[in-house]
């Protein structure tokens, strides 16, 4: 199936299928002196067992690292040089006006990150957490920062929350209370004093992030799980519940729960930083990157095991393989399930059936079971099939266009490939030089023969020279002009014959009248660029859920496909020989961007920046029932989208 390996290992995503540990029962790392302990914040910190670790302590520990002045210069000089020379969008990022659906302010990514430059800082930590937040504004869901010496601890609120429309009115409730209190579905009328939808809003917009790509749904969501030390130890609730004697409205002040991260042991700031954040010696090269990259922050899940009970949700073991489980429904009949999909054939409606996709994190076999699912239900007599992505945060682009052709092969040999291009450099055109047609120990990057020429004949021929790197065009955007490669394709190769074939059998092979996917804001990269072709390209109706009542809402959050890091960049040059223009940094880090920008057909704007093509056709509000149970939103949107 995959003859082209350069793109069955481009990762479009930040992947949703995170691995957070939870060592509940762990001993305190390093047990020390008790005296000694108490001098030092680490010191106190790593002293702690495990389960009475509490916010004040990482805090502590995390302001009390010094600030290296060398450091914090070559970190911003490597981050802001990646987003000078390599990142794609930093022009596209200036625009003034994104439309709607988008909301975004213009960014200057160069300029913000010129500014923490110049600042003289105190607090390593508050270096770090500026940059990290500078970079945050792009609101581009491939492009972070993360450094692991602020990242080793995890913290969670136990009231998760949603906001269900109830006969027409829009309120934030209480989605779960992990402490079993009994606050579900209390309306959460104030947090931190303010109105709390508001507040909700004014979060989600500060960190970057649209509140659209909240959940609320089974997974902590990214309010009530925060992967950095959140601004103070605790979240103040004001909650009325009708369900509650006296009904007055209840006062709660919430600590956080900490879990850390990772088992690293450290005694005091000095082993805090040489073992949790410097990056050792053999840590500076990295394997070429594959599928199981660590996940990005945002996406974070903290795991319990009481979760694992009824949940559909990931579960994980600590820092081990995600897993999904899969949920029983009542009224819908589990046919064949994979490592990417399941399919349930409903009861109430047996012409229909329900494709789920909650990740594209697998491999590129997933399309057989894919056909195993859709013969199945072809054989129950299915004529209907509702794709829900909801959740789905990415993975393998190639399973990606695998999986729109399993519905709609292809009729064109590239009608699942985007046309995308990417930036030109100098530094670039060094790397692409040696690089064409070499084996750079797999990463590939800067090859040309890795890339389609659109000028050629034939629709799928690769560059036989290296003009893509050699011969770019310059192009102003916001006023600022850029090189860039001229546009080329990510190809990915039509299905089988055998495939195909199969597939004419089935009622809704290439008819977009028997089909709908379902997504919300967490369908993002890779999950993105399935629902742009099947919605712009082949006309299928999308129904998304979630966001604000009355607001646009997008169907999916960000498109696929391009991430590589600051590591990748780092062990291309490494691979060809070449020094890299890029400082390495000093602490273990996890520096993110998009580095190819792809475009919707006949299309001049980026897709990431092209909001028409992320508007859905139909809007779907929570409820408290279908935000408990799909089973019930699956028969909504089929009731909806095939009236009689
Ligand atoms: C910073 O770098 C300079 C020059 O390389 C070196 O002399 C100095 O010791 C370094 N300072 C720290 C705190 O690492
Ligand atoms: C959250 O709830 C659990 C279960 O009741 C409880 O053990 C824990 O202390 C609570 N956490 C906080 C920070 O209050
Ligand atoms: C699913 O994952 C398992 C475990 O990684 C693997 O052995 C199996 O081949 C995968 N199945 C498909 C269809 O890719
Ligand atoms: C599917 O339809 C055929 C023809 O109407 C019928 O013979 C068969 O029993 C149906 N199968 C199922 C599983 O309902
Ligand atoms: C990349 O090109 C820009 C101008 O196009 C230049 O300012 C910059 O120094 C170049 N960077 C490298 C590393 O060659
Ligand atoms: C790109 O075009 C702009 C304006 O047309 C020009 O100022 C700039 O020098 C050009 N850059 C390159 C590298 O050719
Ligand atoms: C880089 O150097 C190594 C060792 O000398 C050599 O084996 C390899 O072929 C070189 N790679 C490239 C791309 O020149
Ligand atoms: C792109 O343009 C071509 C030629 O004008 C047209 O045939 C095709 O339908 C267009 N495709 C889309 C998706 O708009």
């Amino acid at each position: 199936m995959v003859s082209f390996t350069f793109n069955s290992l481009i990762l479009s995503a930040s992947l949703a299928v995170a691995t957070i540990a939870t060592f509940s029962t762990a001993a305190p790392a390093v047990p020390i002196h008790r005296s000694k302990a108490g001098s030092d914040a680490c010191g106190r910190l790593g002293s702690k067992s495990v389960r009475n670790i509490k916010y004040k302590d990482v805090a502590d520990c995390y302001k009390a690292i010094p600030i290296n002045r060398n450091i914090t210069a070559t970190t911003i000089s490597a981050v802001h040089d990646l987003f000078r020379d390599y990142y794609v969008f930093t022009d596209s990022a200036l625009t003034p006006q994104v439309s709607a659906p988008f909301a975004s302010e213009p960014v200057d990514i160069l300029k913000e990150l010129t500014t923490i430059g110049g600042r003289k800082y105190t607090s390593d930590y508050q270096f770090h957490t500026d940059v990290r937040h500078a970079v945050d504004t792009l609101r581009d869901g491939h492009a972070s920062y993360d450094v692991n010496c602020y990242t080793n601890y995890g913290f969670e609120q136990n009231l998760t929350l949603y906001a269900p429309v109830m006969d027409g009115v829009q309120t934030l409730r209480v989605y779960k209370d992990n402490a079993k209190r009994g606050y579900e579905d209390c309306i959460v009328y104030k947090i931190d004093g303010n109105p709390a939808l508001a507040h909700i809003r004014a979060w989600a917009t500060k960190r970057g992030y649209d509140v659209e790509k909240e959940a609320f749904l089974d997974e902590s969501g990214e309010f009530a799980y925060q992967s950095y030390l959140p601004d103070k130890g605790y979240i103040d609730y004001e909650l009325h519940c009708s369900n509650k004697r006296p009904s007055g409205p209840i006062r709660l002040r919430e600590e956080w729960n900490v879990y850390p991260q990772t088992e690293i042991a450290f005694k005091d700031v000095k082993s805090y930083v040489a073992n949790v954040c410097m990056m050792a010696e053999d840590e500076t090269e990295s394997a070429p990157q594959g599928r199981s990259r660590p996940h990005r922050r945002n996406l974070a899940i903290p795991i319990k095991k009481r979760d694992l009970e009824n949940d559909d949700d990931v579960t994980a073991t600590a820092v081990g393989a995600p897993r999904r489980l899969v949920q029983e429904f009542r009224d819908a009949e589990k046919l064949v399930s994979g490592n990417a999909t399941v399919f349930y054939h409903l009861k109430s409606q047996p012409d229909t059936g329900v494709m789920v996709v909650y990740t594209f994190d697998a491999e590129d076999e997933e399309v057989n079971i894919v056909l195993k699912g859709l013969t199945a239900f072809h054989n129950r007599n299915v004529t209907k099939i509702l794709v829900d992505f909801q959740g789905n945060g990415g993975g393998l682009i190639s399973l990606s266009s695998n999986l729109v052709q399993m519905l709609f092969p292809n009729k064109q040999p590239r009608d699942a490939s985007y046309e995308a291009d990417l930036r030109v450099n100098k530094s670039v055109q060094k790397a692409a030089a040696v690089g064409f047609m070499t084996d750079d120990g797999g990463y590939s990057t800067y090859n040309a023969n890795e890339y389609y020429d659109l000028q050629t004949t034939g629709p799928a021929s690769r560059y036989n020279n290296n003009d893509l790197f050699a011969k770019p065009v310059n192009i102003t955007r916001n006023g600022r002009a850029t090189l860039y490669s001229e546009k080329t394709a990510m190809y990915f190769d039509p299905l089988s014959t055998k495939i195909v074939k199969a597939l004419a059998k089935f009622p809704w092979t290439g008819r977009r009248e028997n089909i709908r996917i379902l997504t919300d804001g967490r369908c993002g990269s890779a999950c993105g660029m399935a629902s742009y072709f099947w919605t712009t390209t082949h006309g299928v109706e999308a129904y998304s859920i979630g966001g604000t009542k009355g607001e646009d809402l997008s169907m999916f959050s960000f498109s696929g496909a391009s991430v590589i890091t600051l590591k990748d960049v780092h062990n291309t040059y490494a691979g060809l020989n070449l020094t890299s223009p890029l400082e390495e940094l000093a602490y273990k880090n996890e520096v993110r961007f998009s580095w190819l920008e792809l475009y919707g057909k006949n299309r001049t704007t980026p897709l990431e920046y092209d909001a028409e093509l992320y508007r859905p056709r139909h809007r779907l509000d929570y409820t408290r029932e279908n935000a408990r149970s799909r089973e019930v939103m699956w028969k909504e949107v089929v009731a909806a989208a095939w009236k009689k």
